[in-house]
């Protein structure tokens, strides 16, 4: 092991996040730990870049399918630089947008919802937007399979 391998105490430390956080990124396989010969988990210097691009991509509203992705795609699985953070926060950045816009619509053709609580499948633009369900399918069919 080499000196300035971390511990994971001291990765939480300066990452600002709790112990059981890089537990969870590690079994998700966002981040990695080597162990000592006492087995404890210790970590390469580069993983503190590698938390705090994480932490700044959930602030994003980044999912963390999404993060291991974009970390994924990088040769040798190696931590982002300066470069690839830009290229994934630009990539980011179009995601989002294209969120909030189907967000900014739903909220707006929430408005006849407010106060009726009908759900109908014919009228509700929440419930089945454009009758394209109708279009669809026959017969009951879910929000979650709505294609939106
Ligand atoms: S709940 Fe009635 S139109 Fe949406």
């Amino acid at each position: 092991m080499g000196d300035r391998e971390l511990s994971v105490g001291r990765v939480a430390e300066r990452c600002g996040v709790k112990v059981s956080t890089l537990h969870f990124y590690e079994q998700k396989g966002l981040i990695k730990s080597l162990r000592n010969q006492g087995n404890q988990r210790r970590y390469k210097p580069d993983v503190l870049r590698r938390v705090s691009i994480i932490k700044a991509a959930q602030k994003m509203g980044i999912t963390l399918d999404e993060i291991k992705e974009a970390l994924s795609a990088l040769p040798n699985n190696r931590t982002p630089n300066k470069n690839d953070w830009e290229r994934m926060a630009m990539s980011w950045q179009a995601a989002l947008t294209l969120r909030i816009d189907k967000l900014t619509r739903l909220k707006d053709s929430m408005t006849g919802c407010i106060g009726c609580g009908c759900l109908s499948m014919d009228v509700c633009p929440i419930y089945n937007p454009g009758d394209r369900v109708g279009q669809q399918h026959t017969g009951p069919v879910f929000l979650d399979n709505s294609g939106e």
